[in-house]
């Protein structure tokens, strides 16, 4: 598989060393990118930093957009000046697929920056899903973490919000736990984070031995104790419908940026 970003920020990037821990050549991924910083770390990976002039000739199977929504049309429209016949990878948050100028040439996709560690989470949608050229994205993004393919481009908005910004949501909660923790920690800041580090590592080791938080949360809690105490506080101040709201207001907000263009 041969493939060419066009930008080559904070998602591309984390695509790229995904794909290249899972062994991907960098001959085989090409960058367009016009910062002068982020061009000086791509070529210190290997890759090739080429010209739209170059899309053609070169033969890519498909050319990742990950530029963001105020410039994803106007590179779409000199991506199909250079190369009438590519196949536009789109990770633009909030540009349907319909807002750009060849719709079927299109395949929208929302990753996140876990494919850096082959950890990511991706929703991919496209008009047809049968198509090499879908079937081909799918197996880009298996590379580097796990790929959930969405029967309505509408479901992108909640996605986003729970996958793409939730897990923002999460690193605020957890600031505030390791916020407490420093309060009473005697050890530098370095030891406590990376005690904390461990911590949070574990939650994942915890889910991947049970899948189920229930189970979990019954194996720390026991009756009329510490946790239950918690647990109790954390329903009366009514957790579930916090964070449903945060993802409704993500939503919401998604829906309008794809609006807005
Ligand atoms: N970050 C995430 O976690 C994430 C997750 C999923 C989806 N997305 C989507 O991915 C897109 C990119 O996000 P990002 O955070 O990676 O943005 P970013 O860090 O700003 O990266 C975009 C890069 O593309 C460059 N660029 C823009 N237009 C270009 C052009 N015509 N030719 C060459 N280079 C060009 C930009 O250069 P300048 O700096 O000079 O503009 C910038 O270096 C957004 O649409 C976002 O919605 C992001």
């Amino acid at each position: 598989m041969k493939i060419c970003f066009l930008g080559c920020g904070n998602i591309a990037q984390a695509i790229i060393d995904g794909l290249l821990k899972s062994g991907m050549q960098p001959s085989n991924i090409a960058c367009i990118e016009r910062n002068e910083h982020r061009v000086k770390l791509l070529k210190s990976q290997n890759l090739q930093i080429i010209e739209l002039d170059n899309l053609a000739s070169l033969g890519f199977d498909l050319i990742l957009l990950a530029v963001k929504p105020k410039d994803a049309l106007s590179a779409e429209e000199s991506i199909f000046k250079h190369a009438p016949k590519a196949i536009i990878l789109s990770v633009v948050a909030g540009i349907g697929i319909e807002k750009y100028s060849q719709p079927k040439s299109i395949i929208r996709a929302m990753p996140n920056t876990a494919c850096a560690f082959g950890k990511g989470v991706t929703a991919i949608y496209s008009v047809d899903q049968n198509s090499k050229a879908f079937i081909l994205a799918k197996s880009l993004f298996k590379k580097v973490g796990h790929v959930l393919t969405l029967q309505n481009e509408e479901e992108m908005h909640r996605f986003t919000s729970i996958i793409g910004s939730g897990q923002a949501f999460l690193f605020l909660v957890l600031n505030t736990y390791l916020n407490e923790l420093e309060k009473i920690s005697s050890t530098d800041q370095v030891a406590t984070k990376s005690m904390f580090q461990d911590f949070i590592s574990s939650l994942g080791d915890s889910f991947s031995q049970d899948l189920n938080f229930e189970s979990l949360i019954n194996k720390i809690k026991s009756p009329g104790g510490t946790t239950q105490a918690g647990l109790e506080s954390l329903e009366n101040n009514n957790l579930d419908k916090i964070l449903q709201d945060a993802f409704q207001a993500a939503e919401d907000r998604s829906i309008e940026i794809s609006n807005e263009q």
